[in-house]
């Protein structure tokens, strides 16, 4: 089981459109695919029609941060073949002033492992505690942003705030791709923004830093429409049109991950065999 923390500390950048789009294109080729929204303000639930409210009785995430919590299979909701989530409500806010609760999502994961290949985490916007345990959880970090000037200053926020939970909470962790969300490819400014984002990576290989593989991944997600409004529909963007410029983005994405995941498999098995 992978798990991949969809995070970006500014709101608004594409990390919701993102999770619930990667994640029903990697179902769609096989994988068993969990999302769990970490945001109160639910976005990622109403992706998928579901409009948390206090006389819905469904568990949700908040229900793995209470006091006497559920397990996470007690609180997943099916959305299509190999597709779960676990929805979220405001109550979810509580958690952010819980102490000692960063590994509280990592423990629940656990008892899933053999249940799911890939587990994405739709963080809220900042770096509280509901992003720390995204962060202490997964495996890696998808960093979606635009390619623009402040961006670029947030992204190496970001790239610290991940060196710090590697020197304590998660050693594990390594920030493994960035996706440029909303993008426009015309722009002279964003070529020049990308082109920083790739040299910044390019002068981490070979380094120690958790960013020392980070890719920009492609294809950039073009702007469009479709995405703003197939949740507004309650699909994602394949059951919405599957064959707008938004699918063929997302679809491309969720392929390069996957090559990317492989290749990375393969080199670790053949340094296995050449150590033993
Ligand atoms: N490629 C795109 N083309 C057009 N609209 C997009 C695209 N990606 C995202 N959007 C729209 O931009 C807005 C912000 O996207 P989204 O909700 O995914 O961002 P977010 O980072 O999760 O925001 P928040 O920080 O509030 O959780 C939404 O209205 C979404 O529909
Ligand atoms: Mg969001």
């Amino acid at each position: 089981m992978r798990v991949v923390a969809l995070l970006n500390q500014k709101g608004g950048v594409g990390k919701t459109t993102t999770t619930v789009n990667l994640g029903a294109a990697f179902a769609a080729s096989g994988l068993r695919t969990l999302l769990i929204d970490l945001d109160p303000q639910s976005n990622l639930s109403l992706h998928f029609g579901v409009e948390a409210s206090g006389e819905d009785a469904r568990p949700s995430t908040t229900s793995l941060f209470t006091d006497a919590p559920l397990s996470i299979q007690q609180c997943v909701t099916q959305a299509s073949d190999k597709l779960w989530f676990i929805p979220a409500d405001q109550q979810l806010a509580l958690a952010e002033g819980q102490q000692d609760a960063q590994h509280i999502l990592a423990n629940a994961l656990q008892a899933v492992r053999e249940h799911y290949d890939v587990v994405l985490l739709d963080c809220p916007p900042g770096l509280g505690v509901l992003s720390v345990n995204a962060l202490t959880a997964a495996d890696e970090v998808i960093v979606p942003m635009q390619a623009q000037y402040l961006a670029l200053r947030g992204l190496e926020k970001l790239l610290q705030t991940v060196s710090d939970i590697t020197a304590g909470l998660n050693p594990k962790l390594r920030c493994t791709g960035v996706v440029l969300c909303m993008h426009e490819s015309q722009s002279s400014h964003g070529r020049a923004v990308v082109e920083e984002i790739r040299q910044h990576f390019e002068n981490a290989r070979g380094s120690d830093v958790p960013w020392n593989s980070c890719r920009v991944l492609q294809p950039p997600i073009r702007r469009n429409i479709k995405l703003a409004e197939a949740p507004s529909f309650g699909q994602t963007i394949f059951d919405y049109d599957s064959k707008c410029a938004g699918a063929d983005d997302y679809r491309g994405v969720a392929n390069s991950l996957l090559s990317m995941w492989n290749e990375r498999a393969a080199q670790a098995q053949q340094s296995s065999v050449s150590t033993t």
